[in-house]
């Protein structure tokens, strides 16, 4: 059985990716801090696959028990890098916090991958390197644009450094470039749960459908869409942690074209936020309160992925559609809050 390290597993997206991990016969361990997680994900994750996955808690911002820890674990044969600070909101307010969090944790990681001959990293980047796309949907040949927050330029830069470390080592390195993520684990075991006010649209149309938020706020409607809100690639989680698995093999396997690949990971469908309002409503037969307010600052007017690379060349294609994305979120919202 092969060891995989998965930073940021008792997150949202590496929660479900360590399950796909040892469904598909994985050993996992994780490393995370805590610092936006709860170690009651283990218990979620174990109560799933039935297996309890090796767990250290570390701040990968420590060099020296990063070291530490890959003297313990001489056996890991891939590393999936989840951790990392993902509020663009915050990472305005707090620019140094970001770059120190996203990029020493990498950069800590991949001087580790080379003094013990660990080869095979999976990054997990974002659509949000491609900035506003010149023409939709976007493939992996659009370039990649200045970034609107520190939060996405840790993302590009990170990229850049991983591309910088395979040019002369034995790294092999595939980034996912994550469209929207969303739902929960059929189960309701593990799911999305953010800290205070969500930021992100899903987690605010789900709370605000449980009662915990007055109102949902829709950041315009006279953007140049067909109803005038923004559309996005939504897809289920589940789905995106499929693609880790696929993506790590492609590794293992040494199928890759080149030593540092990256691909889109989205459904190649854009919704409008008035359409997942409205799916939403169709499938959870939940009435949601909700206004149209002022765009937000910094939002992109419409981003979906083509996915034709992620299908051809990693055999992986999003299975899930939005209201089954939907239907899980509300799930695991009424799950947690015990409705
Ligand atoms: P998350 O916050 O739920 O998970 C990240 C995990 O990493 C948390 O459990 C946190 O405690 C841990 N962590 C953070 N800093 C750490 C450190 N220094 N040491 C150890 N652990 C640390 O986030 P997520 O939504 O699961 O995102 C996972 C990755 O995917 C991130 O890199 C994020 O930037 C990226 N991403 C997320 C989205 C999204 O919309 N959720 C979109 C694109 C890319
Ligand atoms: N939106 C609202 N009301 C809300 C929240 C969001 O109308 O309360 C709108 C936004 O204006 C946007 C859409 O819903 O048009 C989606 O917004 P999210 O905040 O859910 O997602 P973003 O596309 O802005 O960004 C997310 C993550 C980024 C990540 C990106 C791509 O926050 O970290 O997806 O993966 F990089």
């Amino acid at each position: 059985m092969s060891k995989i390290l998965v930073t940021g597993g008792l997150g949202y997206i590496g929660s479900h990716t360590v399950v796909e991990l040892q469904n598909a016969g994985f050993e996992v361990v994780i490393i995370d801090n805590l610092s936006n997680s709860s170690m009651e994900v283990i218990d979620g994750i174990t109560t799933i696959s039935k297996q309890k996955p090796l767990f250290e808690k570390l701040d990968l911002r420590n060099k020296i028990e990063v070291s530490t820890f890959f003297q313990k674990y001489q056996d890991i044969e891939g590393i999936i890098h989840f951790a990392a600070s993902k509020a663009v909101g915050e990472s305005v307010d707090n620019p140094l916090l970001y770059y120190e969090n996203n990029l020493n944790t990498l950069i800590y990681l991949l001087q580790e991958c080379n003094k013990n001959e660990i080869n095979n990293f999976i990054f997990s980047s974002s659509c949000t390197v491609y900035g506003e796309p010149d023409s939709l949907p976007i493939n992996e040949t659009a370039p990649v644009k200045k970034a609107t927050s520190p939060y996405g330029n840790t993302k590009q830069i990170s990229e850049e450094i991983i591309f910088d470390t395979c040019s002369v080592s034995n790294l092999k390195s595939i980034a996912l470039r994550y469209f929207n993520p969303i739902g929960a684990h059929e189960s309701t075991e593990i799911g999305e749960l953010p800290l205070g006010v969500p930021q992100n649209l899903v987690p605010f149309i789900t709370q605000t459908a449980a009662g915990l938020r007055e109102q949902l706020s829709i950041f315009g409607n006279d953007y140049p869409t067909p109803d005038g809100s923004c559309v996005r690639d939504y897809i289920h989680v589940v789905d995106l942690a499929k693609a880790h698995v696929v993506a790590l093999q492609r590794l293992l396997g040494n199928k890759g074209v080149t030593n540092f690949e990256f691909f889109n990971i989205g459904t190649g469908t854009g919704s409008s936020v008035l359409e997942v309002v409205n799916s939403f409503e169709k499938v959870t037969q939940q009435k949601l309160n909700y206004k149209i307010v002022d765009r937000r600052a910094g939002d992109v007017i419409s981003v979906y992925a083509d996915t034709k690379k992620a299908n051809e060349e990693l055999g992986w294609k999003s299975e899930k559609s939005i209201e089954e994305s939907l239907l899980s979120s509300w799930n695991w919202e009424k799950k947690v809050r015990g409705l």
